[in-house]
């Protein structure tokens, strides 16, 4: 179990078990957002990662200067926006990890995003497929459930695709698991481990609260916590709506993915046992729709070194399920029917321009 408290401590001690000869450079595509930024701190206190790059459309270099001056072993360098940038910032990254995009705004469902972010993450994956096709690819910009099925169409026509290599970040959802049910009990989270399976948006968000330390869990108390869970997202952007600026979660965001880069880490340098739930191209539940599915990993040095299955649920559990796999079969074929290039329009001024034409991928 990886929480706050041991992150650092975890992150110093092994910092004098590192090998001189691993190098790793971790890409971020995005990074000075809001998530992006704390993101490439976190990283940049990682001792496995030697060399950090930072792109994004805007303020790349200006974050990796100030980011650079934190005193520890790796490099640091920021990119501005143009594809030989673009092409420097991935070519030799062992890991990639993209929140490019815009967050939500409240009244929004991740699936509002699809419009903006489509093409985002599509635009951003065809140069990962390009220059880096043997990084560990974590999509981390919404809505996930349909953001990675549109990176694997982009991959697979390049002729890249490792299902092995491309993960959804749904490492929130378990860290908000793990956080929520302590409260009710009265625990330390960092001794509490909640397996939550399905996808990454609302309900198919799925917490096993059966398979946790508390099982007896029950009636309202569950209901609730339950809830909690799947839109414990919402909270984040209804108490950032009052600023003005708004968006979503963006520290506990970073935190969470900054872990599964570091869990891809420890399994590509020899650490075995590693565990990490993620959105990846799973046959559990292919057959209901749903070519991706999130459920524990375990990491090897290749990316997914083994899918496990949901294991024993109860009654209430299969519910949620059955409701998580319609939404997400729904979510990841509309991925597999966005076209490229899209027409931009303006269709929705909470987020702004772009539209998908609702045509096949082409291969090309
Ligand atoms: N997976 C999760 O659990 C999770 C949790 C929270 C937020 N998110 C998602 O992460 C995304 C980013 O959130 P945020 O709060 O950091 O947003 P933000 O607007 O603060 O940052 C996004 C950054 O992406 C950059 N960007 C936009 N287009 C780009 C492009 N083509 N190339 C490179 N950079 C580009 C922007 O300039 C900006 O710096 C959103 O889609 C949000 O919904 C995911």
């Amino acid at each position: 179990m990886f929480t706050a408290r041991s992150a650092f401590s975890t992150i110093g001690r092994r910092a004098f078990s590192v090998s001189a000869h691993q190098s790793s450079k971790v890409t971020i595509l995005g990074a000075a957002g809001g998530i992006g930024q704390p993101l490439s701190l976190l990283l940049k206190l990682n001792p496995r990662v030697t060399d950090l790059a930072l792109y994004d459309i805007r303020g790349g270099p200006g974050v990796a200067a100030d980011v650079s001056h934190v005193n520890t072993k790796s490099k640091v360098t920021g990119y501005d926006p143009a594809p030989e940038k673009l092409k420097a910032a991935l070519e030799g990254a062992e890991i990639v990890l993209i929140p490019a995009g815009v967050p939500r705004k409240p009244g929004m469902s991740r699936d509002d995003l699809f419009k903006t972010n489509a093409s985002i993450v599509r635009d951003l994956a065809k140069a990962a497929a390009d220059y880096a096709p043997n990084a560990k690819l974590l999509i981390i910009s919404n809505p996930v459930n349909s953001t990675v099925p549109i990176t694997a169409e982009v991959f697979k026509a390049k002729g890249v695709y490792n299902p092995k290599r491309l993960f959804g970040v749904t490492t929130l959802d378990v860290v908000r698991a793990s956080k929520f049910i302590s409260e009710i009990q009265g625990t330390d989270p960092a001794g509490e481990e909640v397996t939550v399976v399905g996808g990454h948006s609302g309900v198919t968000i799925v917490p096993l609260l059966s398979q946790s330390n508390h099982p007896s869990i029950d009636g309202a108390t569950r209901d609730a916590l339950v809830k909690r869970i799947q839109f414990g997202g919402d909270e984040v952007v209804q108490a950032k709506s009052s600023a003005g600026s708004g968006g979503s979660a963006t520290l506990s965001m970073a935190f969470a993915g900054s872990r599964m880069a570091d869990s891809l880490l420890r399994a590509s340098h020899g650490e075995t046992g590693v565990f990490e739930p993620a959105f990846v191209q799973s046959p559990l539940y292919k057959d209901y729709g749903c070519e991706f599915f999130s459920s524990r990993i375990e990491l090897g040095p290749e990316g997914v070194k083994e899918i496990h299955p949901v294991g024993k649920v109860n009654k209430y559990e299969e519910g949620l399920i059955a409701i998580a796999l319609n939404d997400l079969a729904a979510n990841i074929k509309k991925a597999r029917h966005c076209d490229t290039p899209p027409i931009y329009a303006i269709t929705d001024p909470r987020i702004g321009s772009g539209v998908c034409q609702g045509k096949p991928i082409s291969r090309r």
